[in-house]
């Protein structure tokens, strides 16, 4: 199947992935200006009126790129909803989006038709996040174009599966749009998603390092020194499972090792959401590769570097 327009021919073959608090205007043109698309939740606009200015100046700021430099146009931009019952905005956000048509939507937490068709109605693609073959199958039942397959090890609320065994399991039955995320950080693991079956990397952890990111600085000296040792998997702070960064968990007074369950009724995008976000950072097993913060053009040179020198290796063999 081909990919749809808006998926197709991109500079490079990385999303950006939204990150809460953490993804804003200046992150996600950076990404799309250096060929990655930027993707940013439209929860992490507030008040909601401030989607309208951001949505304006993404839009405003990649048409100018595009008409100043139509040999070597910008990536597209996408626009994350969380459609959990809990998010009281998603109606005014996704008129927003209608008003922008922005070009790709990527809808977490739970499937919903008329989200799907919403954006169809102004041509726009919708790829859904999913943790299981299961809810992918889900998702394209009700009217996602494609996939983003979140394995073990993915910053943020995350699965248990081998990205092997969900991708694997995926493309048995569904050829459209795929993303694969989980710990990508590096050009080798790229190409390695590549391989697998996927079209696109989901990076997430990787940018909240970056210059751009609306994170403190703590945050992003802590990922530089952290590896996949230094990341936890609990419930405890969103009702969903997810990866964080035990530092930061030490820092809220808690030890990482020794952490209560909680459950899935305590799941709340609204106003406290933030607030378990702001302390408790979230971070994939992927971070090793960060040595230093770097805006997100120079990260993103570092993986098309990387993925060169992976193919010359492959050639080899
Ligand atoms: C700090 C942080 C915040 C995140 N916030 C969101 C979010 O608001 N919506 C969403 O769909 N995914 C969110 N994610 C998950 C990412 O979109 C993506 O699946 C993940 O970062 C990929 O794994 P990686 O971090 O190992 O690259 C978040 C991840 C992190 C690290």
């Amino acid at each position: 199947m081909p990919l749809p327009a808006a998926l197709q021919n991109l500079p490079l073959p990385i999303i950006g992935a939204p990150l809460f608090i953490v993804s804003n205007p200046k992150l996600v043109l950076a990404q799309c200006l250096a060929g990655v698309v930027g993707a940013m939740p439209a929860l992490n606009a507030r008040p909601a009126s401030q989607l309208d200015e951001w949505l304006a100046q993404i839009s405003e700021t990649i048409e100018a790129h595009n008409r100043a430099h139509p040999d070597r146009p910008a990536a597209p931009f996408a626009i994350n909803q969380i459609v959990h019952k809990s998010n009281d905005r998603l109606d005014q956000d996704m008129a927003l989006c209608a008003k922008y048509r922005v070009p790709i939507v990527i809808t977490s937490l739970g499937a919903r038709p008329e989200v799907n068709h919403a954006v169809h109605a102004w041509g726009g693609v919708v790829l859904h996040d999913i943790i299981n073959n299961t809810f992918a199958h889900k998702a394209i039942e009700k009217g996602a174009d494609g996939l983003i397959a979140v394995a073990a090890g993915a910053g943020g609320h995350a699965g248990v599966k081998s990205p092997f065994a969900l991708v694997q399991e995926i493309r048995e039955w569904f050829d459209g749009p795929l993303a694969l995320s989980g710990a990508i950080a590096n050009g080798a693991s790229v190409l390695a998603a590549l391989a697998m079956g996927a079209d696109f990397a989901y990076i997430g952890s990787a940018f909240v390092a970056t210059e751009e990111a609306r994170a403190v600085q703590a945050y992003k000296d802590m990922i530089v020194q952290s590896n996949s040792d230094d990341i936890v998997y609990s419930n405890l702070f969103t009702g969903v499972h997810g990866n964080y960064l035990k530092g930061s968990i030490r820092n809220a007074g808690l030890d990482p090792d020794k952490l209560p369950q909680s459950d899935a009724t305590k799941m709340n995008f609204g106003g406290n959401a933030t607030k378990a976000w702001k302390d408790i950072w979230g971070c994939g097993q992927g971070i090793g590769a960060v040595k230093q913060v770097l805006p997100a053009r120079a990260l993103i040179e570092r993986l098309v570097q990387e993925m060169g020198v992976a193919r010359a290796r492959l050639a080899l063999t």
